[in-house]
């Protein structure tokens, strides 16, 4: 379905995203957002859309 990429200078580890879509998502030590799994399916689809929408650094996209 799709592709998630995290801009890791723009994210500033609000975390919205790990709690959202956890499976794709998480927030290493230093604050920056991990993607824990690029490839996006129909299942997780809307979840992942909500996690990028949702934060508030715009440092998440979905192609
Ligand atoms: Fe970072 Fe945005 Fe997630 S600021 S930790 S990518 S909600």
């Amino acid at each position: 379905m799709g592709t998630v990429t995290a801009n890791t200078q723009a994210c500033q580890g609000h975390a919205r995203c790990a709690l959202l879509a956890p499976d794709h998502f998480d927030v290493d030590d230093y604050g920056k957002v991990v993607v824990l799994r690029a490839d996006v399916g129909e299942d997780d689809l809307a979840e992942v859309e909500e996690a990028v929408i949702s934060c508030p650094e715009l440092a998440l996209s979905l192609g």
